[in-house]
C-alpha cells in the first residue's frame, strides 16, 4: 500500500525538484512498508538512513539554487529546513535510546503531513520565481 503518491498537482515546475520528490515518496512509502508488514529492525534502520540521507541531499539541492539566485524567501526556507532536519535527528535519536526496539507511528504521520503540506505550501511558493531559471 502506497502512503504517498505523486501525482502533477504536487509539481513545483522544476523537473529536478520534481523527480526529487518523487524520490522522496518511493522512499517513503518503502519505509512505511516496512513498518506495517514486517518491521525487521536492521531493514527499518537501513531506510531510515537513507530517508535521512536523501531528504538531507535534496534540501540542500534546494538551497543551493536559493542561493545561486538569491530566492527573496530563502530565509524562511531554509529555517523550515532546519526544523524538518532537527525532527528526523530527534525521531533517530529515539530510536538509539530504545536500543533498537520497535519505534512509533509517529514518525510516518510526520513524514506524510510534512512532504506533502511542504511541497504545497512553502516549495509552490517558488514555482513563479523559478520558472524562467535554470536548474539542471
Ligand atoms: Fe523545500
Amino acid at each position: 500500500m502506497l502512503l504517498l503518491e505523486w501525482s502533477s498537482e504536487y509539481s513545483v515546475g522544476v523537473k529536478k525538484f520534481d523527480d526529487q520528490h518523487k524520490r522522496m515518496f518511493d522512499i517513503i512509502n518503502h519505509f512505511y512498508a516496512l513498518m506495517t508488514v514486517d518491521r525487521e529492525h536492521d531493514k527499518i534502520q537501513n531506510t531510515l538512513q537513507e530517508l535521512k540521507d536523501y531528504a538531507n541531499y535534496h534540501l540542500a539541492d534546494e538551497e543551493k539554487y536559493f542561493e545561486k539566485f538569491n530566492y527573496p524567501k530563502k530565509e524562511e526556507h531554509k529555517k523550515i529546513h532546519d526544523e524538518y532536519r532537527k525532527k528526523i535527528n530527534e525521531f533517530i535519536k529515539e530510536r538509539d535510546n530504545k536500543d533498537g526496539r520497535l519505534m512509533s507511528f509517529d514518525i510516518i504521520d510526520y513524514l506524510e503531513d510534512w512532504w506533502i503540506g511542504h511541497i504545497m505550501g512553502m516549495d509552490k511558493e517558488y514555482v513563479d520565481f523559478f520558472k524562467d531559471k535554470k536548474i539542471d
